[in-house]
């Protein structure tokens, strides 16, 4: 579209309606949501168990197919329809602009700690395979698990398979990160460390939405709005 969508929201999801279908019937996951994500905020999405955070969550990295409504984001000078685009497009234009963190990690269980990092930097091409390598074990090292960098995610734990799900995110530098409950599996004192990163990143002008089920981080995103039964139902912003 034009140039000038460094004006417009990151992303917007318009009226977006999710159907799962089952042996029971439909289930409706995801009402019709209205959401902006704005630039350089730190976005908590906030929910209990079952209340459609995930399911929100694929929406905006177009992962998963709606059932009605659109998602629209205005990166790179564009405007674009997420599920309008094929897949080579979509998973093309993901690797450049977000980095994803899974509730349940997905590292590719084949490589090691340190290829899983490395993947998107090569997917992308926007790193010369060496720099990747480097950049992948710096990035390790962040996350306190250099030593591990030549296993296989089989022989972690889960708190340390999701601080490599952490690392990997932000290995295209990505301007946008999407989390999900990416400190869930992470003791207290981790979980925070994670959490003052991100606030780092915010602070350098990325912009990052996670999901959450613990209302005590509230306060601490720039916004959060809070999803019950596949509807929003309230926003706040940090005063
Ligand atoms: N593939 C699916 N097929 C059918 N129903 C699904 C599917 N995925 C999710 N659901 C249902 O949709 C609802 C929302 O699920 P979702 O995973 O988005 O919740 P959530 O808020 O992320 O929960 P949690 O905090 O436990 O991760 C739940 O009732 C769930 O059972
Ligand atoms: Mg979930």
């Amino acid at each position: 579209m034009s140039v000038s969508t460094q004006f417009l929201p990151l992303i917007e999801l318009r009226e977006v309606v999710k159907n799962y279908q089952s042996e029971a019937g439909v289930y409706p996951a995801l009402k019709g949501i209205n959401l902006h994500v704005e630039r350089g905020e730190f976005l908590g999405i906030i929910g209990k168990s079952g209340a459609g955070k995930s399911t929100l969550l694929n929406m905006f990295t177009g992962v998963d197919q709606l059932s009605s409504g659109e998602v629209i984001a205005h990166t790179n000078g564009k405007s674009i329809s997420l599920h309008e685009m094929s897949e080579n497009d979509l998973a093309l234009w993901r690797g450049r602009t977000m980095g994803v963190i899974y509730q349940s990690f997905q590292l590719l269980p084949m490589l090691t700690l340190a290829q899983n990092v490395m993947m998107p930097m090569d997917m992308s091409g926007l790193y010369h395979p060496r720099k990747s390598r480097e950049r992948a074990l710096e990035l390790l090292d962040m996350v306190e698990l250099i030593d591990h960098a030549h296993k296989l995610p089989a022989y972690i734990s889960g708190g340390q398979q999701q601080r490599v799900a952490i690392a990997r995110a932000l290995a295209n530098d990505p301007p946008l990160i999407v989390a999900d409950e990416p400190t869930g599996s992470l003791d207290s004192i981790t979980a925070d460390t994670i959490f003052q990163l991100f606030e780092r990143l915010v602070q350098s002008g990325r912009t990052i939405v996670m999901v959450t089920h613990d209302i005590g981080l509230m306060p601490r995103f720039t916004r959060h709005v809070e999803i019950e039964d596949g509807e929003l139902i309230g926003e706040g912003r940090r005063s």
